[in-house]
Order: structure tokens, then sequence, then C-alpha cells
């Protein structure tokens, strides 16, 4: 594998000023301060995301594209202009191609269920990896199960990478989509996607990328990518809980049917039928989450501010200095490749110590890490163990905080003596 190739125009980031703009970060836990890293299963809230709500439902709060009245037309404003930001984010070629969904898992099923029904069949098959989390497992699983078609997988290496010559032979011209982490979310491995979208498009699959460990952490631009679906979560990247968006092609997402059905959703509704309203609005049935939405638009100003290049650099030069601080760590075992192929996660084991054990001694000495299987179970089952446990790391982590959790993992070595 070729390591990620750092980038040359990266500055470094003000992490003292960064965390000033976290509230949360100034919590004592257990009467120690908050050492939070656990930002792979959520990231904390800037100031300017949590200003940003408050506002919204302060000032500017109504139903959208419903109401001929000054505040329905302010929110709809403000939501629709955070589309346009995510757009521009992620380098959409329209923010028609943004839906917005509750987070990575409806994204996925969205597309498993409106594009999978539809156009699967016995004899296609769906390709997935053995990286992958659950959201991105089990709803093709229940779409193949509905349409006879037959889910396959890439196995992981002993290294923690994708198997490449296994995708050579799994990647056929009975795949049809071809559905992979951008990033894993327990062994960290950055994924080639672009070298895998263009495998897949090689034998005219589609590719959806999960991108919950990518979008927040790294540069992602679709068109560069030519990926056709990304699925991304807001509650990873600063952004609030219950916003998440999911990015397709326009013209795939044209041909294909809604995903829920109800209000905003339609054109035009008989008791006889109905029909459909314009991209994106076809997928979003129903009252969205509309203050968390625009909330969304602002933690993308956030990192659009700090630059993605300067948070990639960041956590790399993180990861690389925790990576080498815990090999001191008795007994203790880093799950995945080295830290030049890694993104800002690093699962392990510590002896026969439980996973549970090691975060309860942790959270003891106010420092906030995820014990057990990461909802990606099969990653797990592929390296024999049954749980881990898992530090990651974002633009608000320090060294020092690293220093304090290599300390913290000293003391569970000595409470277990081994
Ligand atoms: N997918 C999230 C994680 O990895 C919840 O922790």
């Amino acid at each position: 594998m070729t390591p990620v190739q750092p980038t040359a125009k990266a500055q470094p980031l003000d992490v003292k000023r960064i965390r000033e703009d976290f509230p949360i970060l100034r919590e004592q836990v257990h009467g120690k301060p908050l050492v939070y890293l656990d930002s792979t299963a959520s990231a904390q809230k800037p100031r300017q995301v949590i200003d940003t709500l408050a506002f919204v439902y302060e000032h500017a709060y109504a139903n959208v594209h419903r109401g001929i009245h000054y505040l329905s037309e302010t929110a709809t404003q403000m939501y629709e202009d955070a589309r346009r930001k995510v757009a521009r984010f992620i380098n959409a070629r329209s923010p028609r191609e943004i839906v917005y969904v509750r987070n990575t898992t409806e994204g996925i099923n969205l597309v498993a269920y409106a594009w999978g029904l539809p156009n699967l069949k016995p004899g296609d098959e769906v390709l997935i990896t053995e990286m992958e989390h659950h959201s991105n497992i089990v709803p093709w699983q229940l779409v193949c199960q509905m349409t006879g078609a037959t889910l396959r997988w890439v196995p992981i290496t002993p290294e923690g990478f994708l198997d490449m010559e296994a995708l050579d032979r799994l990647l056929t011209e009975r795949t049809r989509i071809f559905a992979f982490t951008a990033m894993s979310n327990v062994l960290g491995t950055i994924n080639p996607v672009k070298e895998l979208v263009a495998r897949a498009h090689a034998v005219e699959a589609l590719v959806l990328v999960d991108g919950a460990q990518s979008v927040p952490h790294l540069p992602v631009d679709v068109q560069d990518l030519d990926c056709d679906f990304l699925a991304f979560s807001g509650h990873k990247m600063c952004g609030p809980s219950g916003i998440g968006v999911l990015y397709g092609k326009r013209e795939l997402l044209e041909a294909m049917p809604p995903f829920l059905g109800g209000g905003e959703m339609i054109r035009q509704v008989k008791l006889t039928g109905s029909t459909w309203n314009d991209l994106p609005h076809k997928f979003e049935a129903g009252t969205p989450a509309i203050a968390e939405a625009i909330a969304l638009g602002a933690a993308v100003d956030y990192l659009s501010n700090l630059g993605m290049d300067n948070v990639a650099a960041h956590e790399r030069a993180l990861v690389r200095y925790a990576y080498e601080r815990m090999q001191d760590v008795e007994g203790l075992r880093i799950l995945g490749p080295g830290p030049e192929h890694r993104g800002g996660v690093i699962a392990f084991t510590l002896g026969d110590v439980h996973p549970h054990d090691i975060a309860a001694i942790l959270d003891a000495e106010g420092i906030a890490i995820r014990a057990g299987h990461h909802c990606a179970q099969p990653v797990h089952d592929r390296y024999g163990i049954p749980a881990s446990a898992r530090a990651s790391f974002y633009v608000y982590n320090t060294e020092e905080e690293v220093d304090v959790l290599v300390t913290a993992l000293h003391k569970v070595v000595e409470t277990f003596a081994f």
C-alpha cells in the first residue's frame, strides 16, 4: 500500500485557540480535566455551531418550504444556504445532489432500498468489505434477501488493508454496486477510494462510499473521486446529531423512486396515485431537522476555515505520536496498519483486560474512549477478538492529551499486574 500522502500546503492548526471554541472541553470529569478521545463516535461542537442552533430557535425557526411568511422564508433560505455550503465542501456539481438525511446509516439505507430494490435481481452481486461498519452491511443483507441478489465481501489482510488481489476476483460483471468505507472506524485504514471507484466502474458497477470517517477528517472531492454516492453524518464533523447527508450523482437520484413517502416529497397527490417533487426534495419526506441542517452549515464553515488539509495533517501528526507512545505500554496491541496509512483512530487490546475495564479505568482519569465492537463485529471476528478499546482524535486534541492517555494505560497494566 502506498502511504497516504501528506499535503505540502498544510499549515499547523492553532489547537490552543481551537480548544477555546469548544465549551465542553472545559468540563471536569471525576475531578479531572476532560480528555475527549471519542470523536470517531461523535465529535464535540464548537461555539459557532451551538450559537447557530440557538440563533435559529430564538430568531429564525419555522417550518421550511411550507410557509408564506417571513420566518418560514428565513428558515428556508438558511436551510438551503447550508445545503449549498455542503455541496461546495465536497465539490458536488449541484446542491440538488445533496440530500439531507438523519445520518450515514439513513443515507446508505436510502440507496440500498431506493436503488437496490428496483435494480437488483437473482444473479446480481453487491460487494462490500470485511471492514465495514454495520450500517454498510446490514442494509445490503436485507436488500439482498428481498431481491435474491448475492452479498460478497472483500477480505482484510493481516495488516489491516483491503485485499486488492481478492478484489480483482470479486469485482466482476455481476457486481452491481461496490459499497465501502473510505476509512475504517476501527482499523483507521484509509482506503484508496479513487482507485477503488475506477476499478468498480471498469466493470460498470456503481460505487457507494461510506464517508462517515473521511468527510470529517480528510479533504473529499466527489467529482475527483467520481463516486456515485457518498454518505456522511453531521455529528462526527462538529455538527449536530440528527442531520446527515447523502450525495448522489444527479442522474442516478433522478432515476430512483422515493425512499420515504409523505409531505413535501410530492408534486401532486391524488387518492389514486402521486407524483414526485424535484431533487433533492423527492427524498426529504416530512419535516426535516431544520436548525440542525443550518448548524451543519456552520460546522462546514468551521472546518473550511481551519482547512481540511490542515485538519488531516494535524490528525496524522497526532496519530503518529500516539502510535509511537503506545508501543511502550506492555501488552498493548494496536489493530490495523502503521500510522502512515491511517486516520486519527487507534483501536487496541491490552493483554487480556476487557476493553470495558480499560475504558472504566480511563474514565476515572477523565479520559473518554470507546470500548466494544464499535458497530463493526466482522472486523473483530477477522482478528479473533470480541472487542477492542479505541482512542480517536480530532482538531481539538493535543500531544499532552496523548501523554495523559499513555500514563493511564500504564495504570491499567499496573492494576491488572501482568
Ligand atoms: N460509528 C460510530 C463509531 O465508530 C458510532 O463509534
